[in-house]
């Protein structure tokens, strides 16, 4: 129960709130519970008074148990209104934090997490907390204020008839929390088998063209109705636990009912009990059912909570393994050194580079050649910074890369990564992306420089059409060119092209070297290219494959 404890700022921050919730859930209990005495003593009116007519007292008794009724249904509305926002707004507060701290690990530690395992955090285990949160205090709240006040006004009535009544509610508690517990596993699994489903299918649509051209539809279905039947299967093994629910209470209720009757119908013959108030304890002990059966659950809930919550913070305490420590701005000329660069992927073993160095003085371009594997793509995510040497040292304008402000030199680099990426957004804004707000003469600018503009110009809806989860509806070179357009509007001083050109002909990637000339002179490109043309274009060529690549695992 440890990890709840982190989520004690958070009370903190919406003490207000809580304080009036507690508040209300005294108010609506004590309305609940004191209306319960005017139905007893209207009985009693009834039986002793059999006469028919007006009678005065009961009319009163009336409009009393209306009033409550009302009053209760009232404090009820404002409790939920209190707590259930609270704890929604803790929700909220929480899913920014994970989402906020996903976007500043760096790219090492997305390897480590999946996108699922994103998902889940935000989703499930968010949503586990704010049971603990909400339902979890409310009904725990609840429960103490109906037990202490139902407790006075029964004790009041008759002590021994108050035992005989409370003594079976704890084992109820203790018997939906058990039920609850195999419940809350058995929803997991069929969670599980639920998410099997959805990563199938969403994997099935997304390679749609590689399934139909294997003609591998048959096979696709088969593997679908399996998944299917296992997800019913458990979906059924859930419902036949959650069936003992409703029946473990229904059952105490029935238990109590005939405890009731038995010994207050023996009392009432000794003339120690009045019916009303036989009636009262009947209503006292069908109003702490409700609240004894959900403390059993919320102490599930609760441990469910926990374990969700230490997941959360697990992940929360994880440190970025790039940090910023440089706060100032500054312009950046583009020079650029490697000395004695070497790095291994933490998660193969993998040494993508050995010892590499070189040199680009600003202003420069230098082709980086070598076989697949050689590790140039390696060298490109090392100068943005998405990963940091794990030997020798990367320098820019003279002074370690580590040493810059990081968001101020991403600012000064435009990197066209290998796998084109465009967002599920209009063709405008992938282009503009960087840009503070909108610029659409400035985005058909640039998409002329990445000679992608003509081809634009003849979709319907121009620079508005929607790109696809993945660009679905562009050739390969068009996203090619949208992302180098993307990258040219930053104006950057470092200019990183991974393989950039290679969907495009040798023409078109003549155009683009063209029109771009005037911005490879003013900054430092690095041309990561297979084309010995391309390379020629350059000052400088590396050629990674001389250098080697070894592997240590
Ligand atoms: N994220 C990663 N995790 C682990 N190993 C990686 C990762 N990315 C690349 N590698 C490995 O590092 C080596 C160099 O990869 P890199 O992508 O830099 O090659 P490349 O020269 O760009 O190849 P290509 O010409 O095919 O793009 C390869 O052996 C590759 O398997
Ligand atoms: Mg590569």
């Amino acid at each position: 129960m440890n990890a709840l404890k982190t989520l004690n700022p958070y009370f903190w921050k919406h003490r207000m709130l809580l304080f009036w919730g507690v508040l209300f859930i005294i108010a609506s209990n004590f309305f609940h519970i004191f209306k319960v005495q005017f139905v007893g003593d209207s009985v009693d009116q009834l039986t002793e008074n059999t006469t028919l007519g007006f009678n005065k007292k009961v009319l009163m008794n009336v409009g009393i148990i209306v009033a409550s009724s009302l009053l209760t249904g009232f404090f009820t509305f404002m409790m939920r209104q209190t707590i259930i926002v609270a704890s929604r707004k803790i929700e909220y507060e929480l899913k920014n934090k994970i989402y906020n701290h996903y976007q500043e690990l760096s790219l090492t530690d997305y390897k480590k997490t999946t996108i699922g395992d994103l998902m889940n955090r935000l989703s499930e285990d968010v949503v586990a907390v704010r049971m603990y949160l909400g339902p979890g205090i409310m009904y725990v709240a609840n429960l103490l204020v109906l037990l202490t006040v139902t407790g006075i006004y029964m004790l009041k009535t008759d002590t021994s008839m108050t035992l005989w009544s409370l003594l079976p509610l704890p084992i109820l508690s203790f018997m939906i929390y058990k039920v609850s517990s195999v419940i809350n596993k058995k929803s997991k699994i069929m969670q599980k088998s639920q998410s099997a489903i959805s990563t199938f299918v969403q994997d099935s649509f997304s390679g749609i063209r590689v399934v139909k051209f294997f003609a591998k539809e048959k096979y696709i279905e088969k593997n679908y109705g399996i998944k299917v039947n296992d997800y019913q299967q458990k979906a059924l093994d859930l419902a036949r636990t959650e069936a003992y629910f409703f029946t473990i209470i229904l059952f105490v209720v029935g238990m109590l009912n005939v405890t009731i009757l038995y010994i207050g119908g023996q009392k009432y013959i000794k003339g120690e009990l009045s019916v009303g108030k036989i009636a009262d304890f009947f209503m006292y002990i069908n109003i702490l059912i409700f609240p004894f059966s959900m403390v059993g659950w919320v102490t599930s809930v609760n441990q469910r909570a926990a374990a969700s919550m230490s997941r959360i913070n697990e992940f929360l305490d994880k440190k970025s393994e790039i940090t910023n420590t440089n706060h100032n701005i500054y312009p950046i000329k583009g020079d650029i050194e490697f000395r004695n660069v070497s790095y291994t992927y933490p998660n193969t073993g993998i040494k993508a580079l050995n010892n590499l160095s070189f040199s680009v003085k600003a202003g420069e371009s230098l082709a980086i050649m070598g076989k697949t594997g050689s590790g140039k793509s390696t060298v490109a995510l090392l100068l943005c910074r998405l990963i940091d040497p794990t030997e020798g040292e990367i320098l820019v304008d003279g002074k370690n890369l580590k040493e810059h402000n990081l968001e101020n030199y991403r600012k000064h680099i435009g990197y066209i990564p290998q796998e084109s990426y465009l967002f599920s957004d209009t063709i405008e804004n992938n282009i503009g992306f960087a840009l503070e707000k909108p610029d659409l003469a400035k985005v058909t600018e640039y998409a002329k420089k990445a000679d992608v503009h003509k081809n634009i110009v003849e979709f319907k809806n121009q620079y508005q059409t929607m790109v696809g989860e993945r660009g679905v509806m562009l050739s390969g070179g068009q996203k090619q060119r949208i992302c180098i357009a993307r990258a040219l509007i930053k104006d950057p001083e470092i200019l990183i092209f991974d393989d950039s050109l290679s969907a495009l002909d040798t023409e078109t990637e003549e155009n683009i070297l063209q029109n771009i000339e005037k911005d490879l002179k003013t900054s430092t490109s690095i041309i990561i290219t297979h084309r010995e043309s391309s390379a020629k274009r350059a000052d400088k060529i590396i050629d990674l494959t001389e250098l080697q690549v070894s592997h240590t695992s």
